[in-house]
């Protein structure tokens, strides 16, 4: 049931105090406001952002424009994100990721990153972030161990397996659009999960873990629509803890939620997880 007042927001922060394991699954949405698009919002929501509207075009700190529809509302997943899309147009796909690439290096954590490493301080081996978002923001703000189920925009990997061993190093590649082996031409490829393609498994066996084993479990800025990591929020219930929905707007999963609370993620972490 959607919330809205003080009266949720203090209950979930007082439970909050005496939390002894915390998962805290994010999105997208985490990083809205530090200028990163999301892939499925009509608009992007990011309050911090001047209330006066922004030309179009205009760009914000990170490089990416403010107040534009998410990313699969204006790029075709099936060509950008892929393997089918990369082998169609290699230098299309190496393009848009390079450009991705550039708006996530300029962008910095928002108070909701940084709200949660503050906890992570100071509770030590009370939180588990586990993200989707291929960004590097919860680790920049001081969570190095947040698990990433969908890989690591900054990092590359090779399309094929190398069949050499000890296997030849992406970083090692010959420049291009993308890289190439010189020896054997198997293209780099960004180190992201791709439509169609499996999460790595020890990441997403260990965000099961952390799901099965939370006392709370904060979903914060998802649509929910993708799977496995939406079913993470069903996995918590299920065993027990108490679900939290931290986002602007509905989501598909806020009937797994015991509180949805309307707000994006840096308004309410600061506010909950403080003190
Ligand atoms: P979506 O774009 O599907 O959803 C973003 C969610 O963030 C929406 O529910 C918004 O309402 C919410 N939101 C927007 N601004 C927010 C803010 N400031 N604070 C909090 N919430 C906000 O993104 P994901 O759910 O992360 O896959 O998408 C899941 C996966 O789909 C992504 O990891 C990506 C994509 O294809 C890969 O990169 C492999």
């Amino acid at each position: 049931m959607p919330m809205s007042g003080d009266a949720p927001f203090d209950a979930v922060r007082e439970r909050l105090r005496e939390v002894r394991h915390l998962l805290v699954l994010s999105g997208a949405g985490m990083s809205a406001e530090s200028g990163i698009p999301t892939f499925r919002d009509a608009r992007v929501t990011a309050p911090s952002a001047p209330a006066a509207p922004i030309p179009q075009g205009e760009r914000a700190a990170s490089g990416w424009p403010s107040g534009v529809a998410g990313l699969w509302s204006r790029f075709d997943p099936a060509q950008l994100a892929s393997v089918e899309g990369f082998r169609a147009d290699p230098a299309r796909v190496w393009d848009w990721y390079a450009e991705r690439r550039d708006g996530v290096r300029r962008a910095q954590p928002n108070a909701g990153h940084r709200a949660l490493a503050e906890f992570a301080r100071r509770r030590p081996g009370v939180l588990m972030v586990v993200s989707q978002n291929v960004d590097d923001l919860h680790q920049r703000a001081g969570n190095a161990d947040t698990i990433r189920l969908h890989g690591d925009l900054l990092a590359d990997r090779w399309l094929e397996r190398c069949p050499r061993l000890p296997s030849c190093d992406p970083g090692e590649a010959e420049p291009g659009r993308p890289p190439s082996c010189g020896r054997c031409g198997n293209l780099v490829r960004p180190d992201v999960v791709w439509f169609g393609e499996t999460l790595p498994d020890t990441a997403f066996e260990a965000a099961q873990r952390a799901a099965s084993a939370c006392e709370v479990a904060l979903i914060v800025g998802t649509s929910g629509a993708v799977w496995p990591a939406a079913g993470l929020a069903a996995r918590a219930r299920r065993a027990g803890a108490l679900v939290v929905i931290v986002n602007p707007n509905d989501s598909e999963i806020d009937d797994q939620a015991h509180a949805v609370l309307h707000a994006t993620a840096a308004q309410a972490l600061p506010r909950l997880l403080d003190g």
